[in-house]
């Protein structure tokens, strides 16, 4: 049912349940109904958070940053399997107070990340969140103090094509302190003539000259890093309904792994 938020918003709940035959995890994500960005799960973010979920493995007691995470589905989920995370947004936007919201709702703690935070920061794994402003392609005195990360998160960040480059300038400064870092991010293909399944049979590559809007790949390059596409099927993403939701549904979502140029070796490990 529907209630009244903060700033007099109707808001709802949404459930996923990530499970195998082993382990169960249940997030539930607030949601406010405003025409503002960030208020919603995205579709993207289900696809990520199975990602999350199927490399629970690797990312436990490890370091997660979640870049743009709105209303932070597969931040939240990391920090549930034993991540320590930091989410952030925009500190234009309201996006902050959603992030602090999906986190209470899954009783995990929030701090707010300030510049005297250090590499010796109390955040304790997997309980405490830290939350900071971070507007993609700018430097911030949050965003150097950050400890070192080794995964960051990002869930439909490239949905408008004239912030693609402030994102990756973001991607670039913390691959800068962080080159053993990852960039986990999915997008989705909005255009109606791309299906997912001319997507998937087609390189990143080729997918970049058949758009003119889509020009990541030029700046992956320019940034020096590259990328892998991850085929859905891989983390059984290739449904429409995940985690008990229908969100994913047909959308075109593609799930890519971006790393520094100098390392060749393959990024998925
Ligand atoms: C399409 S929503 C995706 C939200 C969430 N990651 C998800 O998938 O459910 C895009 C997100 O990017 C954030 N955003 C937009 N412009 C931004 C900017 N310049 N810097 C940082 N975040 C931004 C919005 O506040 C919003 O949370």
């Amino acid at each position: 049912m529907a209630a009244e938020g903060a700033r007099g918003l109707s808001q709802t709940q949404k459930v996923f349940t990530f499970k195998d035959e082993e382990e169960s995890v249940t997030v539930t994500i607030p949601e406010v109904l405003d025409p503002e960005f960030g208020m919603y799960v995205w579709p993207c973010a289900v696809v990520l958070a199975q990602f999350v979920w199927k490399r629970r493995g690797a990312l436990r007691n490890r370091t997660v940053l979640e870049i743009g995470a709105g209303v932070s589905l597969p931040g939240v989920l990391a920090a549930r399997l034993g991540s320590r995370v930091f989410l952030s947004d925009s500190a234009q936007l309201h996006s902050l107070q959603n992030c602090v919201q999906s986190c209470r709702a899954n009783g995990l703690e929030v701090r707010e990340v300030r510049s005297e935070v250090t590499a010796g920061t109390k955040a304790t794994v997997g309980s405490e969140v830290g939350i900071l402003p971070l507007s993609w392609g700018h430097m911030t005195p949050a965003l150097l103090s950050l400890p070192p990360v080794d995964v960051i998160l990002g869930s439909d960040v490239f949905y408008s094509p004239q912030d693609f480059e402030s994102v990756l300038v973001t991607v670039a400064m913390l691959f800068r302190k962080n080159p053993l870092a990852q960039f986990w991010t999915t997008y989705q293909v909005r255009s109606s003539d791309w299906s997912i399944e001319l997507l998937q049979s087609l390189s990143l590559a080729v997918c970049c000259l058949l758009s003119s809007d889509w020009s990541i790949e030029l700046l992956l390059s320019r940034w020096r890093m590259s990328c892998e596409l991850v085929p859905l099927r891989s983390f059984d993403a290739d449904r429409p309904e995940l985690a008990g939701s229908r969100l994913p549904g047909n959308h075109s979502v593609q799930m890519m792994l971006v790393a520094p140029d100098n390392r060749r070796r393959s990024l998925q490990r």
